[in-house]
């Protein structure tokens, strides 16, 4: 089932110099049991997007269906009550420090003016669910950092949205934690049936959690794809760097000086990673295989490799490539820049 769709949204800030398009026609959609991810590097537009979508930041143009109506075009007070239906969640969790947590999940009820008695109850079963009973009555600066995560979740959840907002809620955490607030996250989806857009600079992240995955470069979604197809043949040098992390393996620093042979990112799917491909086709074909870089991702749906490759003075560098198509490697030239640059 959809549950939101966006059409070429646009939202320009207007700077003293020039016009910044954090936004600059975004279009996609989230269903039921998703979580969808949003990545991109610092200032791609992620968080204004986000921003956008429940009309914390008026759009400037552009549709935002959801619950059947189309939200860019509706009064304050229709907004207001669909925001509703849209839990968010942030970096920085966003509590009431002199609030105690069960004050904090309450707080969403109250607003809205919720019968108190059954408010209570409602706050009661969720700080359960997020397994924090015993700080019912504890105040936010008592908590760990993934702890005050979940109270922010509890928090989204206390109305019973259909779909969660969360931008880098992880950001803050450490890897022990982030790891409890995503699986909680992956539950609550499960438990809930609601969709999730999750907006993340980390390709971690994203790889843990998402089913599809958009990147964002200079407020526009350069790419969208499965997170496994994403990684066996990213199209944009953004993403390739995205995906390459910080700490890989190899660095090409020198790399214009490593090759002048053509160079292509390879991707492996879980049943060629640790077959001996390469020499295979070195050998059959007469090439000779220059690695440049590589590295193994774990993915939910199994393990994703690629290499970097140049082809050194090659023999029948067209057999040898059609030869790694045939065994379902994915094949992305790169240009000698792009390699050295980005991977
Ligand atoms: N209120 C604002 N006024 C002016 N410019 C803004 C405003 N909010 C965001 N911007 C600009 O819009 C662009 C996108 O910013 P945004 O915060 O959406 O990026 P982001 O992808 O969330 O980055 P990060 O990963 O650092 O959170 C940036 O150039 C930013 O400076
Ligand atoms: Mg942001």
């Amino acid at each position: 089932m959809r549950l939101l769709t966006v059409k070429n949204l646009r939202k320009t800030f207007a700077q003293e110099k020039e016009a910044i398009h954090a936004v600059n026609g975004v279009s996609f959609h989230v269903d039921k049991g998703e979580i969808y991810g949003l990545i991109g590097l610092s200032g791609a537009g992620k968080s204004t997007l986000v921003r956008c979508l429940n009309l914390l930041e008026r759009p400037d143009s552009g549709e935002i269906w959801f619950d059947g109506i189309d939200l860019a075009k509706q009064n304050e007070a229709v907004v207001r009550e669909k925001r509703r239906e849209m839990g968010m969640i942030f970096q920085h969790f966003n509590l009431f420090m002199r609030k105690t947590v069960e004050d904090n999940v309450a707080y969403p009820l109250r607003i809205a003016g919720r019968d108190r008695h059954a408010s209570k109850k409602r706050v009661h079963e969720l700080i359960d669910y997020i397994g924090l009973s015993k700080y019912a009555r504890a105040y936010p600066a008592e908590l760990s950092g993934g702890q005050k995560q979940r109270v922010a979740i509890a928090r989204a959840l206390a109305l019973n949205p259909k779909l969660l907002l969360s931008d880098e809620a992880t950001s803050a955490l450490d890897p022990v934690n982030t790891e409890l607030v995503l699986s909680m996250l992956r539950q609550v989806v499960k438990d809930f049936g609601i969709g999730i857009v999750l907006i993340t600079h980390q390709m971690e992240v994203a790889k843990a959690l998402c089913g599809r995955v958009a990147v964002m470069e200079n407020g526009l979604i350069i790419e969208e794809n499965n997170v496994e197809t994403l990684f066996l043949s990213p199209k944009h040098a953004a993403t390739r760097r995205l995906i390459r992390g910080v700490e890989d393996a190899f660095s090409l620093k020198h790399g214009e000086t490593i090759t002048t042979g053509n160079i292509y990112r390879l991707g492996f799917r879980r049943e060629s990673v640790r077959r001996p491909l390469i020499s295979y086709i070195s050998r059959e074909y007469n090439v000779d295989i220059n690695i440049l870089a590589g590295d193994i991702n774990v993915l939910q749906t199994g393990d994703v490799g690629y290499l970097v490759v140049s082809f050194e003075d090659a023999g029948d560098e067209e057999g040898a490539l059609k030869a790694l198509r045939e065994n379902g490697v994915e094949l992305v030239p790169l240009t000698a820049e792009d390699a050295v640059n980005h991977l």
